[in-house]
Parts: C-alpha cells; structure tokens; sequence
C-alpha cells in the first residue's frame, strides 16, 4: 500500500471523509398552506435548500402540526424550532411596542402597513427583542381583518354582550370591550370548533383565514370591517441565528428575504380571491359596511388609542398614522 493511503485508511475508518449531515431547521406556524405564511415557509424551504445544498434541510410544519399559539414561542425559546412566525398581536409577552398593530382602524390598507414596517420605527422593532432572545427577521403580511358573527353588524352596538375570540393581546381585548361584547382569548386552532359549539359568537379575520379554515361555513355573517390587520414577524432564536456559520447565516438571510417578499406578493393578490371564494361558497353573508357605520365603528373603538398610548409610545403611534396617505 502506498504511504498516502496508508494515512488515508485511518480517517476513513472515523469517517471524516464523508459529508456531514445537513442542519434541520423547522419552521413551524398555525395556518393552512394555502395562505401567504404558508406559501412563504414553503418558498423558504426551497430557495434555502437551493442555496445551501447539503447544508441545510427545511421541514415546514403548517396547521399548528407540530406546535401551536402559546407553545411556539416557548419552543423557540428551548431549540426545539428554528424559525416561526406569530402574529404581531401575540408578542405582548415580550414587547409592548408591537401593539400599535392591534389599535383599531390605525392603518387605511395593508400598503400603509407595509410603509410603516419599512419605516426607520418599523425596522427598529424587528432588533427590539434581542435581549429576550427573539432576532426579528423581517415582516409578513397577511391582509386586513374583516368581523364575523352569527348577526349582523352594522353598528357597533350589535356587538354588545356577543361573545368574540381574540388572539393573545390586550389590544385586541380593550377593542371588544369599548363595543360592550365579551372577548376570549383562544388558540387558532381552536377557532373553527369554538365558533361551530358556540363557544363564541364571532371573531375577527382574514379572508385567506377565514377561507382556509372554513370559519364561514360556522358564522352567518362577515361584515367587510378592514379594522385591523393580521400580519407576521418571522423570528428566530438569536442564540441559535448568531451562532450559525456565516455562510449559513448569510444563505438562509437571502432565502428569507426572498420568501417574504413572495408571501407579501401572495398576500396583495390573493386577498380578493379569497373574499370571492368565500361568498361563492354562499355560507356566510358577506355584508359590505358603509362609510357612515364604519364611522361609527371607529369612534366606539377609538378610546383605545388612549388607553394605549403610554405603553405603546405615542412617538410610534404617530409614525405609524405618517404611513397612511
Ligand atoms: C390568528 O390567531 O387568528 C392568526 O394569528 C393566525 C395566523 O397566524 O394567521
């Protein structure tokens, strides 16, 4: 045997010479593939495993599968998934800022949202939780939120004493109760039944949410409020995202941007479709709202700005109104 292989063999036997496995990042949320969450963690995984052949491999985990609201975070927090991306309204644990997304009829549509999240205010946030652990790696929309219940809406007043599931923010819980209903707290995964058992009387959505899960199927009406938006932070672990091999890092960056920017796409274009699949489906009546009772809808709910507006920062509120044109 020649010398070069007499010092190869050895390795060999240790298996240095094979290739390492490649480093599994989960990605894991709640809602349906269909929806431009799911279509981004979908793109991610493919533009990620292009740029990083054998380095890394994505599992996506859509429908609250492998962990669901309350859980995510907390999974994140131990390693047990990489990548997740909640909605802004469920963050109250660690930021108080993120609620400015929450206050009712802030924001025109979601371009203005979008303007706001680009602003010097919005990227600042996406670095304000560093110190908790949670690395901020870009924005995702989802669309504007329309109320649904079992009666119509048309003045806030209707809402009174009705019974409305609310994702986890006090926001969104002082928004219920400036109408006089009664807001509960539950997971996404727990809406369809709540909503079919009664549980609750309504709740508040996005078309692509509200199609996906069938929640028109158990609500009698949808009213076109557009009074506040569902939209995502894609987050990871800063331990773990700093501590990956810049190569890594920086492919994995590149993927990201690139997958919000085809979510955000899904999200403009498709929010319509999913409005004319929902009332082609003739479950729910889908109620358009005049200016006049949209009116009266923003000034029963205005009081929450001030309530607010100490912990939120009244700087940033006033940012976030500059995005409206
Ligand atoms: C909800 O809980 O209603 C939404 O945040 C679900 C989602 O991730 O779009």
């Amino acid at each position: 045997m020649k010398l070069k292989h007499l010092l190869l063999a050895p390795l060999l036997a240790l298996g240095l010479g094979a290739q390492a496995a490649p480093m599994v990042i989960k990605f894991s949320h709640v809602v349906a593939d269909s929806t431009p969450k799911g279509q981004a963690a979908l793109k991610f995984k493919e533009l990620a495993e292009k740029k990083l052949p054998g380095k890394v491999q994505v599992q996506v985990f859509p429908n609250s599968q492998l962990f669901g609201d309350g859980k995510e975070m907390e999974a994140l927090a131990l390693g047990d998934v990489q990548l997740i991306a909640p909605s802004l309204s469920k963050f109250g644990k660690y930021t108080k800022q993120l609620g400015v997304f929450d206050l009712p009829f802030l924001f025109d549509d979601i371009q203005a949202v979008d303007r706001f999240q680009q602003s010097k205010e919005g990227l600042a946030m996406l670095s304000s939780m560093e110190k908790k652990g949670i690395t901020g790696l870009g924005y995702l929309h989802n669309g504007m939120k329309q109320l649904s219940a079992n009666k119509s809406l048309s003045n806030p007043g209707d809402a009174k004493g009705l019974k409305f599931r609310i994702q986890q923010s006090d926001v969104l819980e002082a928004q219920f109760r400036a109408v006089g209903s009664n807001p509960q707290k539950l997971a996404f995964s727990e809406v369809y039944q709540a909503l079919q058992t009664g549980v609750v009387d309504g709740q508040e959505n996005t078309w692509s949410n509200i199609y996906s899960k069938k929640f028109h199927e158990v609500q009698k009406f949808i009213m076109e409020s557009n009074h506040g938006l569902v939209d995502y932070m894609v987050i990871a672990n800063t331990k773990w995202w700093s501590g990956l091999p810049a190569d890594i890092r920086k492919g994995l960056g590149e993927a990201m941007t690139e997958a919000i920017k085809f979510g955000n796409e899904a999200a403009f274009n498709e929010s319509a479709s999913f409005r004319s699949k929902v009332i082609a489906d003739n479950k729910a009546k889908v109620l358009p709202m005049t200016k006049e009772q949209l009116a009266a809808w923003r000034k029963a709910m205005a009081p929450v700005w001030k309530q607010f507006e100490g912990e939120i920062g009244a700087d940033l509120i006033a940012a976030a109104q500059k995005a409206n044109k």
